[in-house]
């Protein structure tokens, strides 16, 4: 098994699993290359032009895991909305009314999204076995606040108003939405995912009232269809450390952090299983030698358990590709058996948490 799903299912690992979120994208000039001749939607269209862009990163780092490149809108496009990219979504028809809501679509499985089940297929026939394949969706909560928002903004006013003036509307568009997250991420893994991972980028905009009511259910209506595919499950809520609570309620198997949630933190709301992240992707744009640190402070973070190295977000534009570099030997020379070995006792003892392989 490769080395980012043992970690994945909450076994140790030698090393950390690395990869990063957005590792595709416009940081990398082979990237910008090809959007000379593609729009984004082009690019995520077409199955050997999405399968070429997710492979790019791995070309030139050396990581553990591929995502698919494609679009947490991209479901949303069979469901009726038309969103065009600049460079966020912005969609040319939002569900405000009863007859929106109404007029959108639950399409089959085999009308979503044909393009990403092919591109899938030609990235598990070039990846390395050990090179595990992500697939993934957008949580229901976080894709109903760009359906009816419209488009990216400072405090989602429009759909925060939406949840507290038409809360049964808000239902109905979220129960649409969860079905067809379902089968969608169900196709995926059928295509050739190892592992699903469901963006809710926006659950940190509410309290945990509203995100009980309109964010988690949903969300575990999703992780609750996978069971049964046998894939891990992870889960990213992003500025949303105040709702661990609740998050840990969710059936998945790795928590991913954004940076401002500290591990240590997060080891207690989430207990053992698998942590993800948490890299502020802004330290990228720093030094080399602050990179070290920070990265270093991480993986030593991360020893108290099952932990994949990653960005708490994704990675900027901005970001020099060779700072990138830098942080992929960091990560990649850092002996996790040594370092636990190595560690002070803390709690009576370095490693008394790992029992025959597992983490107790
Ligand atoms: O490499 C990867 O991580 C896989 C590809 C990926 C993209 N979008 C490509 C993309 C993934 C996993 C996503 C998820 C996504 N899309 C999320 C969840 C993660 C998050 O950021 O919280 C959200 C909220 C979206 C919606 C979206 N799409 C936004 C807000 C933007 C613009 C902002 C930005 O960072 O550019 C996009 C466009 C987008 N999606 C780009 C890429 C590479 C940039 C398009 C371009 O080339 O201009």
């Amino acid at each position: 098994m490769s080395l980012f799903l043992k970690a994945a299912w909450g076994e140790f690992t030698e090393r950390a699993p690395l990869w990063m979120m957005r590792q595709a994208g416009r940081y990398l000039p082979e990237y910008m290359a090809l959007k000379e001749r593609y729009t984004f939607w082009e690019m995520c269209r077409t199955p050997e032009v999405a399968a070429e862009v997710t492979l790019q990163p791995l070309r030139r780092f050396e990581l553990d895991a591929a995502i698919l490149f494609s679009d947490i809108m991209t479901p949303l496009a069979p469901m009726g909305f038309q969103i065009d990219f600049n460079p966020g979504p912005v969609f040319a028809n939002p569900a405000r009314t009863a007859a929106d809501v109404e007029q959108v679509r639950v399409p089959a499985a085999e009308e979503i999204a044909t393009f990403v089940m092919e591109t899938l297929r030609i990235l598990r026939g070039e990846l390395k076995e050990e090179t595990a394949l992500i697939g993934f969706g957008g949580a229901p909560l976080t894709l109903a606040t760009y359906a009816v928002e419209g488009k990216g903004s400072k405090d989602y006013a429009l759909f925060r108003q939406f949840l507290r003036r038409e809360p049964s509307l808000a239902h109905a568009l979220l129960e649409k939405l969860t079905e067809v997250t379902i089968r969608y991420l169900r196709a995926q893994v059928e295509a050739g995912a190892q592992a699903i991972q469901l963006f809710d980028s926006w659950a940190g905009l509410h309290d945990e009232v509203i995100y009980r009511r309109f964010g988690l259910p949903y969300a575990l209506r999703v992780f609750d269809a996978l069971t049964d595919l046998d894939v891990p499950r992870i889960y990213i809520a992003v500025g949303a450390s105040h709702l661990s609570g609740a998050i840990n309620e969710l059936p998945c198997e790795v928590m991913s952090l954004d940076w401002r949630m500290p591990i240590p933190a997060a080891r207690e709301a989430f207990g053992t299983r698998c942590l993800q992240g948490n890299l502020d992707p802004a330290v990228l744009l720093g030094t080399t030698s602050e990179i070290e640190v920070e990265a270093l402070r991480i993986l030593r973070e991360g020893l108290d358990g099952a932990h994949i190295f990653n960005l708490g977000h994704g990675m900027m534009k901005e970001a020099p590709v060779e700072h990138v570099a830098h942080l992929v030997n960091v990560v990649r020379g850092f002996d996790r058996a040594r370092a636990l070995e190595m560690r002070p006792s803390v709690r009576g003892g370095g490693a008394s948490g790992l029992q025959r392989g597992r983490w107790i």
